[in-house]
């Protein structure tokens, strides 16, 4: 590593410090493969000053409920030593603005969902929401389809008498 590099070149604090995280979290980021620093010849963690714009992206990403390994995805393609432009950011924003209106649309129906168990509490596989979401069991077909599918279903003993009485 050259002197002028050195100087662009951030110690694991600062880059802590200027992004508002906590060491450990820095060190997390890098273990997870979303960050790089490098060594110098006396054995210190040092980072390029791009990081900082990678953690800033990776922190609205978490906020925004996107999976690490969908921002490790991300983020695979751009260098380390590569600042994220303008180009980047508008390309990571139109991704996963999809992915949140996905999620969005999700939680919205699993909300409906839940507000007509609301008191309810049968938790039928049948017939909650929640536990046959779309009516999985109803699209497969008409009729008793975990019993025709046998999924799911205790076995029952074929030699035991069922007629009672
Ligand atoms: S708990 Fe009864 S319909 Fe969901």
């Amino acid at each position: 590593m050259s002197g002028s590099e050195t100087r662009v070149m951030l110690a694991v604090g600062e880059v802590a410090r200027r992004s508002g995280i906590a060491v450990s979290t820095v060190h997390f980021y890098e273990a997870k493969g979303l960050i790089a620093g490098e060594r110098t010849p006396g054995n210190q963690r040092r980072y390029h000053r791009s990081v900082l714009r990678r953690i800033a992206i990776i922190r609205i990403a978490q906020r925004a409920g996107i999976p690490l390994a969908t921002v490790h995805e991300a983020l695979h393609d751009l260098p380390h030593d590569h600042t994220p432009n303008a180009r980047d950011w508008r390309h990571f924003t139109e991704t996963w603005k999809d992915m949140l209106e996905e999620r969005i649309n999700g939680l919205i129906q699993l909300r409906d969902q839940l507000t007509s168990c609301i008191g309810c509490g049968c938790l039928s596989l049948e017939d909650c929401p929640l536990r046959n979401p779309g009516d999985e069991l109803g699209q497969r077909g008409s009729g008793p389809r975990r019993l025709v599918s046998g999924e799911g279903v205790p076995v029952v003993d074929p030699t035991i008498d069922l007629n009672i009485g």
